[in-house]
């Protein structure tokens, strides 16, 4: 009896009880603050294996991929992985509906058939330093703001400018916990990074955004580059004399597998959380930006996904546009779904009572922590509506807002150029002048490669109309003064005009615009609608909303750091990890399922039978390709077979946040066993406040890569140069 209650408790603490870790670690002290509980939990390797700067090790093994992923080498030739999502602006730049690699996934079978990404780029972290004490030199505490800003900005300008002197490095400093503390990052930037494979979208995207942010998941979200270097391994522009750049330091890639209960780390770059924020930040989010932004994006997708629904070189153009607005929609839809199950507000202000009583039992805590939440509470009071106008007017122009208006804002730098001359009494700097042509030549092609007119113009009627109907009055920028005169308020008479009268929805007379931009070609720009209405937001934006709301941001960002100080006075016993800033990190947990809701157990691993059991022709997001249907039925499954299936992804308790995609998932021995890209539903409020029981990362399974590289592609040559283990 006693064996068997000792059974079940193993069970329960198995299935029920696998608690997520919380905490995303700065790989420079894991020594100091984790690596006891890592190897507690099952890690084999030291502190020194995976942040060193004395000998190579697994940080050397990372890279941001881009602007906004991670990646990771696996091979001795700088092969790296990251995911399908993540590759996904590369996949399509060569995509045509002729050469759809998007719908058809491309292979290079050499490396001569490799392709070429302009703008592409991967950074390797060389070390990092804690220079607080340096960033905060003439820094003192009856400095106004600003005076402290000043002091600020300029000692971080002359450390990172000592820091790489003579060295092609970069330089990138941060402040941690709100400013409490500061590191400084020295990256090598790699430029050539070349597309070596990708599998079609009904496996890299499978599931599409119906299941995203959803487990269970079945999605292959992978894909494979190559970073080129100058022979003498050294960072070089692309050119075809370039070689494959050999690292320090590569993953090994692990056939073991996944056990519920398993040591894993993630090994990545995180973007932002907000972990320490007080309860009226979550109001704001809750309660007025995020749904705000929900439907202003609702609008944008049902417009886009029907245009794309209707014609098949339209899909293409606006697949990547529809995958960045449909993925932050949905993630603030389950990020307020989860706040409220969580009843997180309630739990913040229940923190912010004994947090008060705390700083009440002493006087000099009081004197200086006494009035932060009363503070806190006026600012976020009047921050509010800046915040909405600010991200309101975002969503207008800068983020796959109205595009024309984008467009026409590009020109902008070449009539700068001669205005600067004419005030230095100079003429225009000729090279200058061609050069940045030429790349505007470029910006341009990129920009019709992408754009349907059908599109833009209803965005432009519903984004307007929106904006009137949602961002207080005060907010309004000249252009409805011109709808309300001139159109008596017709918001669809007045985009009529602009696309009847503006030059850039035409690319052969944007074109030749460029070209020909002249000394009097100001004045034409100025005059062309697109670029008003353009301006006339951005001058809202820069001079109302932006300015007023760095003010209350600049008082906002001075609370936190003294909250923060105080809630590690306050909580003196927690380890305190700092907020995710697109830095570095460590997250470490255990392979497990969860509990989804009442009834609802979800295992932690998904395999094929899930595809097919998805398989729906009529579905566009759930159609799995032929050859892996037939896979599928003759069992062609080589050797990744598992119990009769091939495993697909599986879930774990790693904290991890948008910037994570595409992260190495080590095991215990620190081999690869998975690709991280997502989080599950239950769980997407972490950035804000994290629940043990139902926050979930995502990851892809490593064996289905190389099933589908080896067995779908056929490109078996891939996995030669990998070190794959048992
Ligand atoms: N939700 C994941 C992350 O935030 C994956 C997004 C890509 N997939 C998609 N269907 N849009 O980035
Ligand atoms: N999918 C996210 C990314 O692209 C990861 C996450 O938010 O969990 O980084």
């Amino acid at each position: 009896m006693r064996k068997f209650l000792l059974s079940l408790a193993t069970i329960a603490l198995l299935h029920v009880h696998t608690k997520a870790d919380e905490g995303m670690w700065i790989p420079m002290l894991l020594q100091k603050y984790n690596i006891e509980q890592m190897q507690e939990m099952g890690f084999k390797l030291t502190a020194e294996d995976v942040y060193s700067v004395n000998q190579a090790c697994l940080k050397d093994a990372v890279v941001i991929f881009g602007r906004g992923c991670t990646g990771e080498l696996i091979s001795n030739k700088g092969l790296i992985v990251t995911n399908h999502h993540c590759g996904y602006g590369q996949i399509q730049y060569h995509s045509s509906v002729e050469n759809d690699y998007l719908t058809n996934g491309f292979w290079a079978m050499s490396q001569e058939e490799e392709l070429i990404n302009p703008g592409l780029s991967v950074t390797f972290l060389k070390r990092m330093e804690e220079v607080t004490d340096k960033v905060l030199d003439g820094v003192s505490e009856d400095m106004t703001i600003a005076e402290r800003n000043k002091v600020i900005n300029k000692n971080i300008a002359s450390i990172k400018k000592d820091a790489i002197k003579d060295t092609h490095y970069q330089a990138v400093l941060k402040p941690f916990f709100h400013g409490n503390q500061y590191f400084l990052f020295i990256n090598e930037v790699y430029k050539d990074v070349r597309l070596v494979g990708a599998p079609p979208s009904a496996i890299g995207k499978f599931g599409g955004d119906t299941d995203n942010w959803m487990w269970p998941r079945h999605t292959g979200d992978f894909s494979l580059f190559r970073i080129y270097a100058d022979k003498d391994n050294k960072p070089a522009e692309y050119s075809k004399d370039n070689v494959p750049y050999q690292p320090k330091q590569h993953f090994s890639v692990s056939m073991k597998g996944v056990e519920e209960g398993d040591f894993t780390m993630v090994f990545g770059y995180p973007g932002s959380t907000y972990q320490y924020v007080p309860s009226y930040h979550l109001e704001m989010l809750t309660e007025t930006i995020n749904p705000k932004l929900i439907d202003v994006r609702t609008e944008k997708l049902n417009i886009l996904n029907r245009y794309q629904e209707a014609d098949p070189q339209v899909r293409i153009q606006y697949a990547a546009k529809n995958a960045r607005i449909s993925n932050s929609w949905k993630r603030w839809i389950g990020e307020n779904r989860g706040l409220e199950i969580l009843d997180a507000i309630n739990k913040k202000q229940a923190f912010e009572a004994d947090f008060i009583k705390w700083t009440k039992a002493d006087a000099e805590r009081s004197g200086k922590y006494g009035k932060l939440l009363e503070e806190y509470k006026d600012l976020y009071v009047n921050y509010t509506e800046f915040r909405l106008a600010k991200d309101y007017i975002s969503e207008i122009l800068f983020r796959n807002g109205i595009e024309i208006a984008s467009m026409a804002s590009k020109l902008n730098e070449l009539m700068v150029l001669y205005v600067n001359a004419e005030e230095a009494g100079a003429e225009v700097d000729s090279e200058l002048l061609s050069e940045k042509k030429r790349k505007l030549l470029e910006k341009t092609d990129l920009f019709f490669k992408n754009y349907h007119k059908p599109i833009d113009r209803e965005l432009a009627i519903k984004l307007l109309t929106m904006f009137e109907d949602n961002v207080p009055n005060k907010f309004q920028p000249d252009v409805y003064n011109t709808i309300k005169n001139k159109y008596k308020g017709d918001v669809s008479k007045y985009v009529d005009n602009l696309f009847k009268k503006s030059l850039f929805d035409d690319k052969d007379i944007v074109v030749d615009f460029i070209n020909g931009f002249n000394a009097k070609s100001g004045k034409k720009l100025m005059k062309d609608p697109a670029y008003q209405l353009y301006m006339s937001f951005t001058d809202v934006y820069g001079n109302v909303v932006s300015k007023k709301a760095k003010e209350y941001l600049d008082k906002i960002d001075k609370l936190n750091k003294s909250y923060m100080a105080a809630q590690m006075e306050f909580q003196s016993d927690k380890t305190f990890y700092p907020d995710a800033n697109f830095t570095l990190r460590v997250s470490y947990g255990k392979v497990g399922g969860y509990d989804a809701r009442d009834g609802v157990y979800y295992g932690h691993q998904t395999t094929l039978e899930g595809i097919m059991e998805k398989d729906n022709p009529n579905i566009y997001d759930y159609r799995v390709p032929a050859k892996l249907k037939e896979l599928y039925k003759n069992k062609d499954y080589g050797a990744y077979e598992v119990n009769g299936s091939v495993p697909v992804c599986f879930a774990a308790t790693n904290h991890t946040t948008g910037g994570n995609s595409g992260s190495p998932v080590l095991n215990a021995d620190g081999h690869l066993i998975g690709i991280n890209f997502d989080r599950a539903w239950e769980g997407v409020m972490s950035d804000l406040m994290f629940n043990p029981d139902q926050c979930r990362n995502i990851s892809l399974d490593i064996r289905y890569v190389l099933f589908i590289v080896d067995k779908f592609a056929g490109a078996g040559y891939l996995l030669e140069e990998m070190d794959i283990v048992e």
